[in-house]
């Protein structure tokens, strides 16, 4: 009764992460088709598109529940940093949302899990809201340390937070050897792992802070593999990449 009740009490979230995939009037008329379709009214809809069309997205989306993310911000708040994007500039611009640590950015600009906690940090200070993305690599999967190598990345990045903060998260595990590839992490390895997550959570905080943090699974996540993936008992919901790149392919996503 009591795993039901917290289970009830945590919203499901279908984000899509575009990354760095399509042109101005591609990218708004995805948004808009978005926006004109009926969605579900228990899953938060949370698009994550290039900085460069936050505002774009955002009028596009006005007037539905649809929710828009950045994809990264950087650890200070203004100076000397060309091509970077900080959390102020996003909370000016009313973005509610920035993912951080995606294993992308980790692997291609040499994120590590310090520098990912500064980001966190900052986000936070300006009111956004991280979606901080964990997951090992294959060979640590191979080795049977996944456990092991996510619990660092929370520890290094996450577990300085208190309470407060830490329940302002949004966590996504999102296995390297899965980011499209095509390979999805199997129903049990999802759940598996989730429940991993908040066990490490109620070690370090507690049970009511674990048991109300959404947990996202993201690799290859498709419309036919979303429902049996969300319907696991600690997966909470879906960050998507290639798939929510296709309006239809989204949209079937949402409603799984
Ligand atoms: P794919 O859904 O394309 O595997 O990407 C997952 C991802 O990286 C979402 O952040």
């Amino acid at each position: 009764m009591r795993k039901r009740k917290f289970r009830l009490m945590r919203r499901r979230i279908a984000a899509g992460n575009w990354k760095m995939n399509k042109k101005k009037a591609e990218a708004l008329e995805l948004a808009n088709t978005l926006a004109q379709s009926s969605l579900p009214g228990d899953v938060d809809v949370i698009l994550g598109v290039p900085s460069l069309y936050l505002e774009g997205v955002q009028n596009a989306v006005h007037g539905s529940t649809i929710q828009v993310a950045a994809q990264n911000c950087h650890q200070e708040d203004f100076g000397a940093y060309t091509g970077e994007i900080s959390a102020p500039m996003l909370a000016s611009i009313n973005v509610a949302w920035v993912i951080i640590g995606h294993s992308e950015r980790r692997q291609y600009f040499a994120e590590d899990n310090a520098l990912l906690a500064k980001k966190v940090d900052k986000a936070l200070e300006h009111n956004l809201r991280p979606i901080f993305c964990c997951g090992e690599p294959l060979n640590i999967r191979e080795k049977g340390n996944h456990v092991d190598f996510v619990k660092t990345q929370l520890q290094e990045s996450l577990f300085h937070l208190d309470v407060k903060s830490f329940g302002r998260l949004v966590i996504a595990y999102e296995p390297i050897w899965a980011i499209g590839t095509g390979v999805t992490a199997s129903p049990e390895q999802a759940q598996d792992m989730h429940r991993e997550i908040r066990s490490m959570i109620t070690n370090q905080y507690d049970s009511t802070l674990s048991e109300a943090i959404q947990i996202l699974y993201g690799g290859s996540v498709k419309p036919a593999n979303a429902r049996i993936l969300f319907d696991q008992p600690d997966v909470d919901g879906g960050l998507v990449g290639g798939a929510s790149l296709k309006s239809g392919d989204f949209l079937d996503i949402i409603n799984a």
